[in-house]
């Protein structure tokens, strides 16, 4: 197969398609690379006119018995695909040589996803600690009667004056009950005195995501209740990571996560009978109904399976996750009246390393104290 500017096909070869350079769509809708640019602009090896997409595709599946690509994701995809391979099966007097069979590449990816390398560890430090300037302008910004809008723009500023253009995801900033309700993205109201807000924001750095989730009193001073609430998911917290090493897996993190939580719920009386019986019966469920955690990568709930044959899926080196336990308590929960309405999370992201694990989002604070000092006037 030779390709334009008489290049010659090599078995393992990038290219990209692209418009071709356009005077007049290009006052109207923006810059083209160009397809003499584009090879060298994205970093890969040759790029053609999109044009000539379907005829490419043609010679190159031509010869081969297998072609991989991302089966059944978009039918324009596979339309594509399909013609090629219906192009050499149709080609006069059996000319051609049409693939026997496509394969979806998407699980081959995954797995690869899961595992990062030095050079994207480095990218994902960035975006976490961008993500970390942010939270902590939010809650020194932070003031009785202060909106929720107001703590989200402050996580903006920071993510763009520091270089990163977008959010992972819409933040969440919820005060009061508002942090009860796990996928809040209204953040439009005013946060009352002696309320907690939780924030969970994280930034998009070079196509990485940071998600981190931090819980404190809008007025800089937990009141007893809601520091005991706080102490409760952070030792919680602590104890999951206590686990997180290769060769652990999620599920031994969660058991551990559960059972520092419960001993807590009882102390505390939200819960009550005995710790064995509420986390058999799984009682805690009311009051933290999520995961421990997930992969974070490019996508913020990034992929790669969790289940391997049935099987919790082994940690190892270079696996990134997050690990955020909650509690949230709805004003409608039969529970001492000190602690209802009070939602708290924290969510911290770990790479797991060979002896461990070691988080990227430390730079926030997360005791009681550091936040408490942070927050002074
Ligand atoms: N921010 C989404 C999550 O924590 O999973
Ligand atoms: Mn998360
Ligand atoms: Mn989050």
């Amino acid at each position: 197969l030779v390709l334009s500017n008489s290049v010659q096909y090599s078995g393992s070869m990038s290219m990209v398609f692209v418009q071709p350079s356009d005077e007049v769509a290009e006052i109207w809708h923006g810059r083209r690379l160009g397809v003499d640019k584009a090879a060298s602009a994205l970093n890969v090896d040759h790029s053609e006119n999109i044009e000539a997409l379907s005829q490419i595709l043609t010679d190159l599946v031509d010869g081969h018995d297998n072609v991989y690509y991302a089966l059944g994701k978009d039918l324009f995809a596979d339309g594509l695909i399909q013609s090629a391979i219906d192009e050499c099966t149709t080609a006069p007097k059996q000319s051609k040589h049409a693939p026997a069979s496509r394969h979806d590449i998407r699980p081959i990816l995954h797995a690869m996803r899961l595992y990062k390398s030095a050079a994207e560890l480095e990218v994902m430090q960035a975006a976490a600690d961008i993500a970390s300037a942010a939270h902590v302008r939010a809650m020194k910004y932070a003031h009785p009667g202060c909106n929720e809008f107001e703590l989200e723009a402050e996580i903006k500023h920071e993510f763009a004056m520091r270089g990163a253009k977008h959010e992972a995801y819409h933040s969440i900033v919820g005060g009061g009950e508002n942090a009860c309700i796990l996928h809040y993205t209204q953040n439009n109201q005013e946060i009352a005195d002696g309320d907690l807000v939780l924030i969970d924001a994280g930034c998009e750095l070079q196509g990485y995501a940071s998600d981190i989730t931090r819980t404190f009193p809008v007025n800089g001073k937990f009141s007893a209740p809601q520091a005991a609430l706080y102490q409760l998911v952070l030792d919680a917290q602590l104890a999951a990571l206590g686990v997180l090493k290769p060769g652990a897996t999620i599920s031994q993190a969660m058991s551990a996560c559960v059972r520092v939580l419960v001993e807590g719920l009882v102390r505390l009386n939200v819960l009550s009978g005995s710790v064995e019986q509420n986390i058999e019966d799984e009682t805690w469920r009311a009051f933290f109904m999520h995961g421990l955690g997930h992969w974070l990568g490019l996508d913020v709930h990034d992929v790669g399976i969790y289940k391997v044959d049935g099987q919790d899926r082994l940690l190892a080196s270079n696996m990134v996750m997050t690990v955020e336990p909650g509690l949230y308590i709805p004003s409608s929960a039969n529970v001492p009246e000190i602690y209802k309405g009070i939602g708290i999370r924290i969510e911290d992201d770990i790479v797991i390393t060979k002896e461990g694990n070691s988080v990227l989002t430390q730079k926030v604070p997360k005791t009681i104290a550091q936040i408490e000092a942070l927050m002074q006037p």
